[in-house]
């Protein structure tokens, strides 16, 4: 399945936003955003979008692997010839370093990082016309940041391990997303929670366990997840991804992994169409 933006044309403006659902001083929309799909639903594996597509990594916490994440995500959809560009929003820039190592290093295909963006909705919204992806990654404790993202997002994506604390700090970001759904344009913010670093165990109680109290809470949780594996720790001093690591150092069940997480959310944003064929 690959991620399949439109091309924009040269010179094309985008079409004038219809209303804006920002707050008042906010001059423009940027959710002026026209979707083409291709094919039947069940046949969907691509998609095309003229303009934007916006996801966020956000969490509250640290160290609960929302850098890996959107690196990821970026180096994928870069790789099957997506416009994509990574905003770092994280004073700590661990999303600018990885991708100055990475380019450095020159890995291909090289990623654009924007760092640190005195006023990131702004900007999301100045590149609107420049890129076909904004993947952006959240700071942690930068939770306005996170909110004002959130609300112009395709996809809003919380990553969480098996840690009790950890958990409840997701389930109160998913909570609070929840009460600032009616500003965002489709009527709630289309959050989920992706299970990282959980253990590498197929069968863990303790991940089926968590899944169960997350659905019962009616909390969104994705179906595909991240285990703890050591090839994640290599990605960031070499600037790969970790499809990109070779011999000792590869982890294909990671590979695996990140694969069914990047398919998920093409699945998910195809799926969040009401087009019929
Ligand atoms: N699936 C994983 N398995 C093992 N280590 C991981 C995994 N995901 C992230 N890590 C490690 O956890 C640390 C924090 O990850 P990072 O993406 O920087 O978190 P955040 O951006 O949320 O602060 C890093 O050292 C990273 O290598
Ligand atoms: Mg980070």
């Amino acid at each position: 399945m690959t991620l399949l933006i439109r091309r924009k044309t040269p010179g094309s403006r985008p079409p004038k936003p219809r209303s804006s659902h920002l707050e008042s001083g906010s001059e423009v929309c940027p959710k002026y955003k026209q979707m083409l799909f291709t094919g039947c639903p069940k046949q969907r594996t691509t998609f095309e979008r003229i303009h934007l597509l916006i996801i966020t990594v956000g969490a509250e916490k640290g160290g609960v692997s929302k850098t890996r994440l959107a690196t990821h995500i970026a180096v994928l959809a870069a790789s099957t010839g997506t416009d994509v560009v990574l905003l770092d929003t994280d004073r700590q820039g661990s999303a600018t370093s990885w991708s100055r190592i990475r380019n450095d290093a020159g890995v291909a295909p090289a990623i654009t990082v924007l760092s640190l963006p005195p006023n990131p909705l702004k900007e999301l919204i100045s590149l609107s016309g420049k890129y076909e992806l904004i993947v952006v990654d959240i700071g942690a404790q930068n939770y306005r940041t996170m909110m004002e993202c959130a609300l112009v997002s395709d996809l809003v994506l919380v990553p969480c391990g098996a840690d009790q604390q950890e958990v409840e700090s997701a389930m109160k970001v998913c909570d609070d997303l929840k009460q600032k759904g009616s500003n965002h344009e489709k009527g709630e913010i289309p959050a989920h929670i992706v299970l990282t670093r959980v253990s590498p165990l197929s069968n863990a109680t303790a991940t089926a366990e968590l899944r169960a109290m997350l659905r019962d809470e009616g909390v969104s949780v994705f179906d595909a997840q991240l285990a703890y594996r050591t090839a994640w720790l290599t990605t960031g001093k070499s600037g790969k991804a970790v499809h990109e690591l070779k011999g000792k150092e590869r982890s294909p069940k990671a590979v695996a992994e990140m694969n069914a997480v990047y398919e998920e959310i093409l699945r998910r944003i195809n799926a969040d169409t009401k087009e019929s064929c």
